[in-house]
């Protein structure tokens, strides 16, 4: 059984921390699910990360759906959120609870993620209304990058700050299970953390939220055309490929690889008569 979002917020209650990775393909999500992280989030990071756009902006539907198939076939146990690109839940009433139906329906995913906070909230509660739990994220929101003039930390004035607070308690009223917390300053993560029912997940957004969640790539040290000052690279994959991939080339040049142990043989008698 995969993990629910009942004993997630059971998890909140006994005060007991949520670790959570972004995935995007079936190998790293089998190892990080079976390396027991209990939530897993195929973000539109994918955009930057994997398929090399300079935002999330231009990630689609068929692209997001996927990877998220990827992930959901390399996972047993972690619950699996989809996350919704670039309006694909604004232009048209009903857009949001189509999209958001695909990428459970399709995508074999369990929740759906989606950015924006009080002038989301009645997409939200039409999704949840429907069976589809939802995540939200406020905060820096990527999609919004250029309304936000960058990658810029948020809720840093008096007005800013009480606008995310209202928008956490109006995404928590809508009926969202979790909501993420990206690039806020830590005290006003922990107000928001213990004014919610729901758990906080942050990315650069100090210690005291329920949860933590970071892109894996920034955490293998496999991304490095920029490393957040939010992240923690737990290993440095980039330079262990970079190692790997020249000692490939100067074997394959030198002659040294394949030995026979990678070969295969043939029968002496078939290759007596082809002589
Ligand atoms: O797309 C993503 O990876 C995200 C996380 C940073 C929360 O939205």
């Amino acid at each position: 059984m995969r993990v629910s979002i009942i004993e997630l917020k059971q998890m909140k209650q006994r005060g007991e921390r949520i670790p959570m990775l972004t995935a995007y393909d079936y190998a790293t999500a089998k190892l990080i699910d079976q390396a027991g992280v209990p939530l897993i989030l195929v973000g539109d990071s994918l955009g930057m990360v994997v398929l090399g756009y300079e935002s999330t902006i231009p990630v689609t539907m068929e692209e997001m759906l996927h990877h998220t198939k990827a992930v959901v076939r390399g996972t047993q146990r972690a619950l699996i959120v989809g996350d919704m690109p670039f309006m694909t839940y604004h232009i048209r009433a009903g857009d949001a609870l189509s999209n958001a139906a695909r990428f459970i329906q399709e995508g074999g995913a369990q929740a759906v993620k989606l950015e924006g906070g009080e002038r989301m909230a009645e997409t939200v509660r039409q999704l949840v209304e429907c069976g589809i739990p939802v995540m939200g994220h406020i905060g820096l929101t990527p999609q919004s990058i250029h309304q936000l003039g960058g990658f810029k930390v948020q809720g840093k004035t008096p007005e800013a700050a009480t606008q995310l607070l209202k928008d956490a308690v109006a995404l928590e009223q809508a009926g969202a299970f979790a909501i993420v917390l990206e690039s806020v300053p830590a005290p006003l993560a922990k107000i928001i953390t213990q004014k919610l029912g729901i758990p906080t997940i942050g990315i650069g957004a100090g210690p005291w939220c329920d949860g933590q969640v970071q892109v894996v790539s920034d955490l293998l040290g496999l991304f490095t055309d920029f490393v957040p000052k939010h992240a923690k690279q737990y290993a440095k994959l980039a330079d262990i490929i970079g190692a790997a991939v020249r000692d490939y080339i100067s074997e394959v040049k030198a002659g040294a690889f394949p030995t026979e142990k990678e070969s295969y043989t043939l029968d002496e008698s078939i290759l007596a008569e082809l002589k």
